[in-house]
């Protein structure tokens, strides 16, 4: 079968929505997630936009061994040759160069002629095809886009040795019908175009991401880049999980392969998840919570008899395995370590160890620990690792119909520290306590959001916040059956994240001088 190219840009445009801002560390694990799904190429991040992200592209290229990864660049020589740099210990760099093709781009942001564009994407790809050799080439606004000049564009980015060819719909604006005319015709006229791979990359603003890609494959392109969970500038970008899962559920439209391992989808949606604190809707296709649920009594009664019924693929072919299957206060680490074997993590002997103890002080408040309490002790518990500046050591809220108190006692820097602070609540009292401690960060919370992770009136609450700290967005998440706590710990968790950044930018910095010439 013919095989279609998954890019994953969840660590690049996914990563500049508000909110999904990742840490280094976030986005390792992120792109081994990633590997391990199987997506051909990991876009890492745009190494010339800072020497933080230079860095982890850099690490990311020099860890994450079998897929190709990618860099953005504007094309410019700077942005190209900070590509180049990046992407220098990688197996299989490419540089993905962009430029803005559409009259409203040219004559607004970018103030050049169709001419002064075609010299620009010529040289670029020339420059970047010298430095790293595999280049991608990105029509910024495809979409809206004259067709002729599209095909001149493509034309010149071709010849100057780009291997793979990228019509975006920037905005989300075109119909699917529209991306098949445009890969139609630059299929059609473009000299040399049947030896380059030609790409789609959609975002949703009209809700068609989706709908456009599998156009946009079904008029032949083989390689179709999308976020996991969606996530992305605005409404988002096409979500890849469900890219994927609509052409293997619907082979006879489209009768090609992907490296994705479907079965990876669940494990990976959920990481980004605890990552970012943004959960997918609760009806999101493939990922929702939703999504394999099925409450009408018609629906239970069809499924019961035949699976089929109401049920296009099944969950565990996404890789959601929750079984009904509990443990309590007397399971043994064994029976934790198979537990976590089925479903899908290998613990090393320190993970299980770290989600043994958390396991056991779980299992001493709630009765029946379920699959959903597991993955919040390994998300929450045992991924941390980057070095916390915070830790909490107690926390003792009090309220009523007088203003809540909270005492907090904190490690800063191993040392102890303790606040008491009102609020008109326990979350506003807990905050501002630590907000006594933490007193060298400016920080502004946004949002918070509590959600209970398993059925019962003894559920784990997994809380999510964003905030802004010392100037820059962060989100914190944990988990825990106090709900107070958790959002505790997850405000301490966008602290660390907060310190760990300052730590990081201050050696990234350092370390990239030589390419940023400071
Ligand atoms: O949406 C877009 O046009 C992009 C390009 C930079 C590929 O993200
Ligand atoms: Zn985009």
């Amino acid at each position: 079968m013919e095989r279609v190219l998954v890019f994953d840009t969840t660590l690049r445009d996914g990563e500049q929505a508000p909110g999904c801002s990742m840490t280094p560390v976030e986005k390792m694990r992120m792109a081994k997630q990633l590997d391990t799904l199987g997506v051909d190429i990991i876009e890492a991040g745009f190494a010339a936009s800072s020497p933080a992200d230079f860095e982890s592209v850099r690490e990311i290229a020099r860890e994450v061994r079998r897929p190709v990864i990618a860099t953005l660049a504007r094309a410019t020589s700077g942005d190209i040759e900070k590509a180049a740099a990046a992407l220098e210990p990688a197996r299989q760099g490419r540089v993905h160069v962009f430029l803005a093709t559409s009259e409203i781009h040219l004559q607004h942001k970018l103030r050049i002629s169709q001419e002064e564009c075609l010299e620009r994407a010529g040289a670029a790809v020339e420059q970047a095809v010298r430095l790293v050799g595999e280049v991608e080439f990105s029509c910024e606004d495809a979409t809206r886009t004259d067709l002729d000049f599209i095909c001149q564009v493509v034309e010149v980015a071709v010849k100057a040795g780009a291997r793979i060819i990228n019509l975006p719909d920037t905005v989300g604006y075109a119909h699917p019908d529209e991306i098949r005319t445009m890969l139609a015709t630059v299929r059609q006229r473009v000299p040399g175009i049947e030896d380059v791979v030609l790409s789609v990359h959609c975002h949703n603003d009209l809700g068609l991401a989706v709908a456009n890609s599998l156009a946009g494959i079904a008029a032949g392109a083989r390689q179709v880049e999308g976020t996991i969970n969606g996530i992305g500038e605005r409404a988002g970008n096409a979500a890849l999980e469900e890219i994927v899962m609509a052409m293997r559920t619907r082979r006879d439209h489209f009768p090609y392969d992907t490296g994705i391992d479907t079965t990876e989808i669940y494990r990976t949606s959920r990481l980004l998840t605890v990552v970012t604190g943004i959960h997918p809707q609760p009806n999101k296709a493939i990922v929702g919570k939703n999504a394999f649920a099925h409450e009408a009594g018609i629906h239970q009664d069809g499924v019961l008899k035949h699976r089929m019924t109401y049920e296009i693929m099944t969950p565990e072919s996404v890789g959601l395995q929750m079984s009904n299957l509990v443990l309590g206060k007397h399971s043994g680490r064994h029976a934790l370590s198979q537990r976590y074997r089925a479903l899908g993590y290998e613990l090393t002997d320190e993970d299980l160890k770290r989600a043994y103890e958390l396991f056991k002080r779980l299992a001493d408040e709630k009765k029946d620990v379920l699959d959903e309490d597991l993955l919040a002790i390994l998300h929450h518990g045992c991924m941390e690792d980057f070095p916390r500046r915070y830790k909490l050591r107690h926390l003792q809220v009090s309220c009523g119909s007088a203003a809540a108190v909270a005492d907090v006692g904190m490690e800063v820097d191993g040392v102890m520290q303790e606040a008491m602070a009102e609020g008109d609540g326990p979350l506003a009292a807990a905050f501002a306590a630590v907000n006594r401690i933490a007193s060298d960060h400016v920080i502004e919370l946004h949002e918070l959001t509590i959600q209970a992770i398993s059925p019962g009136g003894d559920a784990v609450g997994e809380a999510s916040l964003q905030a802004t700290i010392d100037g820059k967005t962060f989100t914190g998440t944990a988990a825990a059956p106090d709900i107070v706590n958790a959002a505790v710990r997850a405000y301490l968790n966008a602290l660390n994240k907060a310190a760990h950044a300052r730590t990081l930018e201050a050696a990234a910095l350092e370390q990239a001088s030589y390419v940023w010439g400071v």
